[in-house]
């Protein structure tokens, strides 16, 4: 993508002048964004989709007042009728399912792959909404059918209502307010606080960010870390020939804290181990995600990646669905390429190495792949 270009889809703006003035910074509104935009899934698609196990899907209801949340999946007469006012049914993940949605997902890869999370659908009867409330995570809310009307703010209190199922704003004090119209979007930073509102029967996208948690991503590495160590033949055990009788027998001694801190520190030390640990994480599939194999064969025309594929690379690695392969010279070049567009026509094929070729049919076997004629 070329990151200079202005686009119609940030509102003129080009990708570079986005990310310095807004991304994670202040909230855009563009008008038609899309425009003539036409949703690439249907309502009873979307319904269906909710339907099937292995997709996370969720129902909100405001009835009498009261907030109430389900979770998925949802037999169609399980959900609402659809005069009833004041439903909203969630769908996470649409991206893996449907291609066309995980095209238009693609359009936002001006952002790095590693924080793209996934496509959300929502689906809102007349008055139907989550309440206000704040995500952690930036979002582009696209409105793909009907109108919503969307009150904004920066707030500053937080604080969230006791006693409900969802997380809705004690005190939310809206600055600006917008409807939005098909192919309108908007975009927010994350814990901006935000309340849509369908006005009449709407369907939203939400194109969804990740962020590891510091915590969580130490205890990932770590885990790694430790079953790379594990592979290094038989195992090295602390030794203690000088340890004296104890007194105090429950008192750790200091040498087994040294080899603590120094089995740690050989873990870490072990060149490229944490980049290795980083991608391997980065590109693992989501818990719901499976491949279906397909069929390997000689590479005589272009390769795609599967959509539920995740594939990134670093400087000396290329990663791919969790798995990591060094890579240097031209099949590097190459492989990455691949990651970045996603496919790679025959003629790029032809300067692959043999080795390229036979790793390249072996996730075309495992359904990472698939081969593709321009
Ligand atoms: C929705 O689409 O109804 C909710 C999206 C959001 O507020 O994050
Ligand atoms: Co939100």
């Amino acid at each position: 993508m070329d990151i200079q270009q202005p686009l119609s889809l940030l509102g003129g703006l080009t990708p570079a002048q986005f990310m310095r003035r807004h991304w994670q910074k202040k909230p855009l509104l563009v008008r038609q964004a899309i425009p003539q935009f036409t949703p690439p899934v249907l309502r009873s698609e979307l319904f269906a989709l909710a339907a099937q196990e292995g997709v996370e899907s969720r129902l909100v209801q405001l009835a009498k007042g009261a907030w109430k949340l389900r979770h998925g999946p949802f037999q169609r007469r399980a959900l609402p009728a659809l005069q009833q006012p004041d439903w909203t049914l969630l769908v996470q993940g649409v991206d893996l399912h449907n291609d066309a949605v995980h095209a238009l997902m693609q359009q936002f890869r001006f952002v790095p792959e590693a924080r793209l999370d996934d496509l959300m659908i929502s689906y809102a009867s007349p008055g139907g909404g989550v309440g206000p409330h704040f995500d952690s995570y930036d979002v582009f809310l696209l409105q793909a059918h009907g109108r919503r009307r969307w009150r904004i703010g920066r707030q500053k209190d937080l604080t969230l209502r006791d006693g409900i199922p969802l997380k809705v704003l004690a005190q939310f004090e809206p600055e600006e307010e917008f409807v939005l119209e098909p192919g309108d979007m908007l975009y927010l930073p994350p814990r901006y606080a935000h309340d849509g509102i369908a006005e009449g029967e709407c369907m939203t996208y939400s194109i969804g960010f990740r962020a590891p948690a510091r915590a969580e991503l130490a205890q990932e590495l770590l885990v790694r870390l430790a079953e790379d160590a594990a592979d290094e033949g038989s195992p090295l055990l602390y030794r203690d020939a000088q340890q004296e009788a104890v007194p105090q027998p429950a008192a750790i001694p200091a040498g087994l804290q040294d080899f603590a801190r120094d089995a740690l520190a050989r873990a870490l030390a072990q060149p490229l181990v944490l980049e290795r640990a980083l991608g391997e994480y980065l590109t693992e599939p989501k818990p719901s995600v499976w491949f279906q194999p397909g069929d390997a064969g000689v590479m005589l025309e272009g390769v795609r990646l599967d959509r539920r594929s995740r594939m990134m690379y670093d400087t000396h690695h290329v990663f791919i669905n969790g798995e990591s392969y060094r890579a240097a010279g031209r099949d590097a070049t190459l492989m990455r390429r691949l990651a970045d567009e996603r496919r790679l026509s025959a003629r790029e094929l032809a300067r692959a190495s043999d080795d390229a070729l036979e790793l390249l049919s072996s996730w075309c076997d495992a359904g990472w792949a698939h081969v593709w004629a321009e």
